[in-house]
């Protein structure tokens, strides 16, 4: 059991060996330094600052919206916290889609500029070249595969991928042709778990569930899911490990009460 515990920084290198040692990984999100600290003292082994920040932080409706620019400054941000865990930053919608050449740039900025220590990407084929390109100048990735949400549109909705056999055999070769290309890593987004199983099983890389079932070498939740802050919508694979969002409101509504019945400050919280 956590074979990295005495470990004082997580490492792609070792990321691959906890697969390897039957080691789960465990990884979550965060946009800002002070959840990135918090994070950094459980244990986490990854820490992603995913384009779900989009979402959960800026407010927008998916994960299409969110900029280089933005990503960069959330990424910069966590960097100040995290001590101990891998620090993966997410290539948003555009930022890898157009060019190999952009994605060199974008990803750069992110190891450069971020102080990331590797990127995600989502796809299969199409990416490849992006992939090779960025492994072959040192920049270390991870793959994503099953739902991609930058392709919700193609999609028609965040609905399971993989149930179809035509499918969930193109989600196998491309995991497969992912970890030529050399990724370390690949998340497996919404897919059968049996499915996932399959492609878990058929790597030497370790996969990385989000809604795709017990069988992956480690997990994966956005945090503001899984501490109840973010409550647009609850997806079945989520599982809450508290319920911040309610106990803010609470302190909010304290508060506002507080101030309006001249409650607050009393004499102890005044000079
Ligand atoms: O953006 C994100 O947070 C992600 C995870 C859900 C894997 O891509």
């Amino acid at each position: 059991m956590l074979l990295q515990k005495e470990v004082k920084r997580i490492t792609v290198p070792l990321i691959r060996r906890m697969k390897e040692q039957g080691e789960p990984i465990a990884m979550l999100t965060a946009y800002d330094a002070l959840m990135a600290e918090i994070l950094d003292h459980s244990g986490i082994d990854i820490i992603l600052v995913g384009d779900s920040g989009g979402m959960v932080m800026a407010g927008h409706e998916n994960t299409l919206s969110v900029t280089m620019d933005e990503m960069l400054h959330y990424v910069k941000a966590v960097r100040k916290g995290v001590n101990r865990a891998l620090l993966v930053a997410d290539m948003p919608f555009l930022s890898y889609q157009v060019s190999v050449e952009d994605a060199v740039r974008n990803a750069g900025r992110f190891v450069q500029e971020g102080g990331a220590e590797a990127v995600k990407i989502e796809g299969g084929k199409v990416v490849l070249p992006v992939i090779e390109k960025l492994v072959d100048i040192g920049i270390p990735v991870m793959g994503h595969l099953g739902l991609t949400p930058q392709s919700i549109h193609l999609f028609g909705g965040y609905g399971v991928q993989g149930k179809e056999a035509e499918v969930a055999e193109k989600l196998k070769e491309e995991a497969r042709l992912l970890e030529k290309a050399g990724v370390f890593s690949i998340v497996l987004e919404k897919i059968p778990a049996l499915l996932a199983k399959e492609i878990t099983a058929s790597l030497t890389i370790p996969t990385i569930g989000i809604g795709a079932g017990k069988y992956c070498d480690g997990q994966v939740l956005v945090s503001h899911d899984m501490l109840g802050l973010y409550e647009k919508f609850k997806p079945k694979f989520v599982r809450r490990y508290a319920e911040l969002g309610k106990t803010m409101l609470e302190a909010f509504i304290n508060y506002v009460q507080d101030v309006k019945k001249r409650k607050f400050p009393d004499d102890h919280e005044s000079y």
